[in-house]
């Protein structure tokens, strides 16, 4: 494969993971019928439909590949016997151990959680720890899987104001009261993603958010919805800096989520002087979507990326340091220490990919120092993506804007979020 020109074209990156998951969960949750239309299909997600299916809840996906969830909901998930616990491994997912946690201590159901390599690397006392302060019987393996919940009863309300800005442990949380029927009160002065506060009124379920506080009251049935998954801007990013840093690219990418608490990558590359462009802006299921246009231009400025900003673009830090390499002067990200406990050290395998591109990166404690080069060049030999889906694309974005062979795209690791970038990959490159 030769690239002759900049990308070009349109298309519909992958749906959206973290609305993917809630979908699924929430459907197993619902009474009825829950049809999940444009699902994403990655690894990741069929450890959550696994998950599911593991408590009983027929999961079907369709000729079109959507999903249809069937259960009878919560209370008749509580009755089912289980002999013995579940062992539930959820391969390399952060999202789905976390979530189902949640859910398994409200549901008071007897399991042992674990996972793969990096996943029982990941800390997982940050959920546990409170889940037991309010009456779960759940235990970590020295704050990481296996977690083990031995199925105590959830009485007390949940009253949690956020410590780390993680959508994980607010959802964990409003996932545990709604399934055991207490009320759940959560301040987020992060601003985490509200997917599951959005999602929550299609399935009948009243929320009450104010700022940063998200009420939901004790004892509130959920009822089977149809949810329309749109594409994830984790996804999209990787087009988002590819198309603006190679010559000659302009492109749309259809359908993408982008909520502000997702779209900080949009906000930061215009600030340093990208064309980007949201088209045909729409709401679909309570979440804001557009089609983005992305046009390559000449050159960047560097910027500084701290604070709350930070927690809106986490999962797309590591491209952004990619367009931060090859900007003028220099760039900082400040307060991302959570990239550190992600599916691998981002911090270090960021750095060490683009160093590895010949950039000026220095890791710190919670981000980068980064000072533009004009030009990266690919290194002579092939790096490990420590077995990480955004770093295996990260390498692969680099690769295209530096070589003229085809980019690596190591399936494996793609497979968690991006089943199909190889295949976008070349859409873009020959259209
Ligand atoms: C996610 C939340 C984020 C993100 C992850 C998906 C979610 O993790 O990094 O990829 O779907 O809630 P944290 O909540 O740990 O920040």
């Amino acid at each position: 494969m030769t690239i002759q020109k900049g990308l070009k074209g349109q298309l519909r990156v992958a749906s959206d993971k973290s609305i993917t998951h809630r979908a699924i969960i929430l459907g197993a949750m619902a009474v009825g019928k829950t049809h999940i239309m444009q699902p994403l299909l990655s690894d990741d997600i069929r450890q959550t439909i696994h998950g599911v299916q593991q408590l009983g809840v027929d999961v079907v996906i369709t000729e079109h590949n959507d999903i249809i969830i069937d259960s009878l909901g919560i209370a008749d998930i509580q009755k089912r016997q289980f002999d013995e616990p579940i062992a539930f491994n959820f391969g390399n997912s952060g999202t789905t151990t976390r979530l189902m946690i949640g859910l398994l201590a409200g549901l008071g159901i007897p399991a042992v959680v674990t996972g793969d390599d990096s996943l029982t690397r990941r800390p997982m006392n940050r959920i546990v720890d409170l889940l037991t302060d309010y009456g779960a019987d759940i235990t970590t393996t020295d704050g990481h899987l296996p977690v083990t919940i031995r199925g105590g009863i959830m009485t007390d309300v949940i009253n949690e104001t956020l410590k780390v800005p993680s959508a994980q442990i607010k959802t964990s949380l409003l996932l545990a009261g709604l399934s055991a029927g207490v009320p759940v009160i959560v301040f987020d002065d992060f601003q985490t993603r509200n997917h599951t506060e959005n999602m929550l009124p299609s399935f009948g379920v009243t929320v009450d958010c104010q700022g940063g506080m998200i009420f939901v009251s004790g004892d509130q049935r959920l009822t089977a919805t149809t949810v329309s998954v749109p594409a994830d801007m984790s996804s999209a990013a990787f087009w988002l800096v590819g198309a603006t840093l190679q010559p000659g690219s302009d492109i749309v990418l259809q359908d993408v989520n982008v909520n502000e608490t997702r779209s900080g990558i949009v906000k930061v590359l215009r600030r340093m002087g990208a064309s980007i462009t949201l088209l045909n802006e729409r709401v679909q299921n309570g979440e804001p979507i557009a089609d983005v246009r992305v046009a390559s231009v000449s050159q960047l400025i560097g910027t500084t990326v701290q604070g709350g900003e930070v927690t809106t673009m986490i999962d797309e830090l590591p491209i952004l340091a990619l367009a931060l390499a090859r900007s003028e002067g220099d760039s900082r990200v400040m307060d991302a220490g959570e990239l550190r406990v992600k599916e691998s050290d981002r911090i270090n395998t960021v750095s060490e990919t683009l160093v590895a591109y010949g950039a000026d990166v220095k890791p710190t404690p919670d981000g980068f120092l980064i000072t533009g080069v004009s030009r990266l060049q690919a290194p002579a030999e092939s790096l490990s993506n420590h077995g990480d889906h955004r770093i295996a694309m990260l390498q692969s974005i680099a690769q295209l804007l530096t070589s003229n062979d085809a980019p690596i795209a190591d399936q494996a690791a793609i497979g968690v979020s991006y089943p199909d970038f190889k295949r976008d990959m070349e859409v873009l490159m020959h259209a």
